[in-house]
């Protein structure tokens, strides 16, 4: 059952119903003003960071689950009917609703009453605050007098302790209402230099600032007295909730149109000119002034849904795929390159799951993100990469996370995840390989933000590779630390208090617990180093790496292979877990799809029998689950994994993030039909006609969708921030049609479906276009042996770079079966 349908001239998806399964939100805004919005306008703003600089409040898994938004009510002054364009909160029953989801702007549309109402909410570019313009239209035979009311709720700058610390906050909260603009300004009085505000382009009939005076006493946001009533308190907020709400009158003609213009915004003072005048406790507005009455007006709106097209033209414009898939080109041509802007904001601070408060930004998620949209941002990854960098420690290891708002590392989640180094490496060498930018490798970047630590990003990597091989165990495997990917394998943990975290709680000493997973990974970040140092002319780092990762293969092969797949670790004890020797969890996904995208097992067939015995005990027709059997109890000696039911999350459900690794290694050993199917059955635009199953968004995808153990098989959660997103990107593009950049050129090396005959791309490349079509006969399988460049045949199957960059190459590639 579908909930709206995809309409990819607009980049949009369209939804036709408000009561879609769960809230199916977007993201508004690209830069330092972020925010969400749910297809019935629910959502929230902040500065930079979710958790410190929020501007209006959220109330999570409420219900409804979405309560707290960007609220409009219409009244007809006439009959006194009221009703809520967006459905909610009023859930007075619509016509002809309408939700389009597009790439930083949504559009919500209805009818009633014979009004239409159209609302669209876009953050321009470059600006602190975003801009909702509505318009109503008449289409009544009669005129109509139309009350419109605005409505926000201010979150008092701190999200955690705005839902906390409520001795404090009920008394603190303060505002100015000033030439019918709204300023929120709690704090502002002391230590905050920031301040928001609220305004709207019409004449006001009034406003309100205080929730309780809006709402009425024990009302809720589906029925304030001040629309029922269509008279506006002109409340001004002294503590408890403050608001910003704004009444307008409008009269409309038969068939007349009218935009009006709400803007709501972010501004910061100079701290020694606060206060105009000096002295008061007014606000100084001179700055802001300017920009909000910029703002007010519509046509300031047009320009800015233009700029953001043409932003957006361009950051898909870098690749670009026509192939007999719908699913694959809708989700590469669009939502899953926004999907990777989204997690390269947001990383997995904000969304329906993440409550913005919780965590900060992931080393290895952000290193991992990276991955998705390095092609389309390389300046801002070079700033990423050497943001992520500076939270390194001198051991080499890392934070788990750092603040956006202050790129300071913090042990808040945990520290000592031994596999987050080896990320680092992984991120930069596809950084290099995007860009050439050697440069970026003497950029002198401190360890842990500390002033006089700087060294060279190169001897970041070089400490990174060397954490690993300084926490060997006893199988000289990598010893775990804390956990490696898997968050939830929790090896030297063993936490027997109810409700501790197995992130922070203290590990025990003196184990040997070791990840076959960090073993492939570091394989994995051994080889581009190698690649790495050798284009510097560091022949020690290139012997040393060579040498670790000959043996972190044999140690793998000796003993981290169980017969018929990849092992996953050895706990404390020493005992093996992933093997047919344990009772659950004999098998896990991870290792499996890492170890071949480091190579191990390509010569001598193990390889292939991991990826069957991964066909054979792990995939679903709603994706691959991430181990079998799942856990049924809970397991002292492994940690968090075991907490979870059967079927979810890191316990045997599809962990999303984890296939695109199968994928990738399908791919490898030469099985594209294979690669294809894994895509498509984690593809949300392929699953949309059962959105009735997978209930999030048909857009984009899903960290985890429930696995077949659990009762909601196939049911997808925790939407959008995922690093799903990115390494279904680098799938779909890199591996199944094959085109990845390396430091000396474009490589194409499609892994595709028999049943295929080609396909063709655009990919820019350091400053070249390139046009690529790839050709195969129907029902064959193979690679690419040689290339027609510009007319002219290129042995194997790289296009070296041009002399100069700029201009476009034509690249004819041929498969042949081997
Ligand atoms: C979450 C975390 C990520 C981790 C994964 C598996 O997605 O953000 O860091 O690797 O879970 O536990
Ligand atoms: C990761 C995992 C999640 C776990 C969390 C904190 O995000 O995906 O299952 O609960 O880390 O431990």
């Amino acid at each position: 059952m579908r909930f709206g349908y995809f309409d990819d001239e607009r980049r949009e998806y369209v939804i036709t119903r408000p009561d879609t399964p769960l809230p199916w939100i977007n993201y508004l805004g690209t830069d330092d003003y972020l925010g969400l919005i749910s297809n019935t306008a629910g959502g929230y703003s902040f500065y930079r960071d979710a958790r410190l600089r929020r501007l209006t409040r959220y109330r999570y898994n409420n219900a409804p689950l979405d309560v707290g938004g960007r609220y409009l009510y219409l009244r007809d002054d006439d009959s006194g009917a009221f009703w809520s364009p967006s459905w909610q909160p009023v859930q007075q029953e619509v016509e002809e609703y309408e939700c389009r989801h597009g790439l930083g702007t949504t559009i919500i549309g209805s009818r009633s009453a014979g009004i239409r109402t159209e609302t669209t909410y876009v953050v321009p570019l470059g600006e602190t605050l975003e801009v909702w313009r509505t318009r109503l239209t008449n289409e009544r035979e009669t005129a109509a007098r139309i009350s419109l009311f605005s409505a926000v709720e201010w979150c008092l700058w701190d999200a955690n302790d705005d839902a906390t610390n409520f001795q404090r906050n009920y008394s603190i909260g303060e505002v100015e209402v000033e030439d019918g603009v709204i300023y929120h300004k709690t704090e502002y009085r002391e230590r905050r230099d920031h301040f928001a505000w609220f305004a709207c382009s019409e004449p006001l009939a009034g406003f309100d600032t205080q929730r309780e005076a809006f709402l009425g006493p024990y009302r809720g946001w589906d029925r304030p007295v001040v629309v029922e009533t269509g008279v506006a308190g002109d409340s001004l907020a002294h503590g408890w909730q403050p608001i910003g709400s704004h009444h307008v009158r409008l009269d409309l003609a038969p068939g007349e149109t009218r935009d009006i213009v709400f803007a709501l915004g972010y501004a910061e003072n100079p701290p020694e000119a606060k206060f105009d005048p000096p002295g008061s406790q007014r606000i100084a507005k001179a700055g802001v002034r300017p920009v909000i009455e910029r703002y007010r007006r519509s046509d300031e709106v047009e320009r800015a849904l233009t700029e953001l097209r043409v932003h957006w033209d361009d950051l898909l414009g870098t690749f670009r795929v026509r192939t007999p898939n719908e699913h694959l080109d809708r989700m590469v041509n669009i939502w899953n390159a926004y999907q990777c802007m989204v997690t390269f904001n947001l990383s997995r601070s904000a969304s329906l799951f993440e409550s913005g408060i919780g965590r900060g930004m992931g080393f290895r998620d952000s290193n991992q993100d990276l991955l998705g949209f390095v092609h389309m941002v390389p300046e801002r990854a070079r700033q990423r990469i050497l943001d992520i960098s500076a939270t390194q420690l001198p051991s080499g290891g890392a934070y788990h996370q750092y603040q956006p708002l202050t790129k300071r590392g913090n042990d808040a989640v945990g520290s000592g995840f031994n596999d987050d180094p080896a990320w680092l490496v992984l991120a930069v060498s596809a950084y290099l390989r995007e860009t050439g930018d050697e440069a970026v490798l003497d950029e002198a970047v401190p360890f842990d933000n500390r002033p006089g630590s700087e060294v060279p990003l190169y001897e970041h990597l070089v400490r990174a590779v060397d954490y690993t091989l300084e926490r060997l165990g006893p199988h000289g495997l990598p010893l775990i630390g804390r956990a490696d990917w898997n968050d939830c394998l929790n090896l030297n943990c063993f936490s027997q208090t109810p409700g501790e975290s197995f992130q922070t709680t203290e590990n025990r000493e003196g184990g040997a617990a070791e990840s076959v997973f960090i073993a492939a990974l570091f394989t994995l970040a051994a080889k581009e180093m190698t690649e790495i140092a050798s284009r510097r002319g560091d022949q020690d780092v290139v012997d040393r790496c060579r040498q670790a990762e000959a043996d972190m293969v044999a140690a793998v092969e000796a003993h981290g292979w169980d017969g018929a797949w990849f092992r996953r670790a050895y706990d404390y004890m020493g005992n093996v877990v992933g093997s047919a020797q344990n009772e659950e969890g004999q098998i896990f996904i991870e290792p499996q799809g890492l170890a071949v995208m480091a190579g191990i097992g390509l010569a001598d067939g193990r390889a292939e029998q991991a990826l069957a015995s991964v066909r054979e005990r792990l995939a679903t027709t709603h994706g691959i689950v991430l181990l079998q059997p799942a856990f049924t109890r809970y397991y002292l000696e492994l940690g968090e994994i075991s907490t979870y039911p059967p079927g979810y999350k890191e316990n045997a459900g599809i962990f999303c993030h984890t296939n695109p690794w199968v994928m990738i290694g399908e791919a490898i050993v030469g099985n594209g039909d294979g690669a294809l199917d894994y895509y498509l059955r984690i593809n949300p635009s392929a699953r949309e006609a059962i959105s009735d199953i997978h209930r999030c968004e048909p857009y984009v995808y899903a960290q985890m969708i429930a696995g077949g153990d659990a009762p909601t098989h196939g049911e997808a959660k925790n939407s959008w921030l995922t690093g799903t997103a990115a390494w279904n990107f680098v799938a779909a593009t890199q591996w199944i049609l094959g085109i990845r950049p390396e430091r000396d050129g474009l490589r194409i090396d499609p892994s595709l479906p028999a049943d295929w005959e080609g396909f063709s791309a655009t990919r820019r490349l350091r400053g070249t276009r390139y046009h690529i079509t790839v050709t195969k006969q129907r029902g064959s399988s193979g690679r690419v042996r040689s290339l027609v460049v510009d007319g002219r045949v290129v042995q194997g199957n790289v296009v070296p770079l041009p002399a100069t960059a700029g201009g476009t190459i034509k690249v004819e590639a041929v498969i042949e079966s081997a």
